[in-house]
């Protein structure tokens, strides 16, 4: 009976573990891959039509730098560090991508995505 309890209890924690990704991932591709590239190589088409470029996510640099700081995703989304450039370039090159009041569960699932793929995407 414990056994089956214990596969239970971890089968409903994969589920919303892989739900939070897949969560991650759709905001990920919808809101930041036109730049960022789904890869994060910083290979998306709007990726050079800003100045500076967006980042490559999977750089040594970028690593370091989620590592010391492992806010900087969330930071990045919330403060708007770079005013406004985002919208800007989305602007300019015609893309409508509505503004967004960010959730807290929206926010850790675009970071747990994130975070893994830049993992998977390192080299
Ligand atoms: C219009 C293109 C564009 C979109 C869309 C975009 N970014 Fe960026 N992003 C940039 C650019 C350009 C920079 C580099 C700015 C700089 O160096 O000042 C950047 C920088 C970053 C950084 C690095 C911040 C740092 O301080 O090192 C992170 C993390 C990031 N973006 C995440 C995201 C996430 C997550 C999304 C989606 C919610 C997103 N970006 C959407 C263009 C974009």
């Amino acid at each position: 009976m414990r056994i089956i309890f214990a596969i239970f209890i971890a089968s409903v924690l994969t589920a919303s573990a892989n739900q939070l990704e897949q969560e991650g991932k759709i905001l990920y591709e919808t809101r930041c891959a036109i730049c960022h590239g789904v890869d994060a190589h910083g290979t998306g088409p709007l990726a050079h039509k800003s100045n500076p470029a967006a980042n490559d996510l999977t750089s040594p640099k970028f690593q370091e730098r989620l590592k010391k700081y492992p806010g900087v995703i969330v930071a990045s989304v919330v403060l708007m560090p770079n005013g406004t450039l985002i919208p800007d370039t989305l602007k300019k090159n015609k893309i409508t991508l509505p503004r967004k009041d960010w959730k807290a569960s929206e926010l850790r699932a675009l970071n747990e995505y994130l975070v893994e793929l830049i993992k998977k995407e390192q080299h």
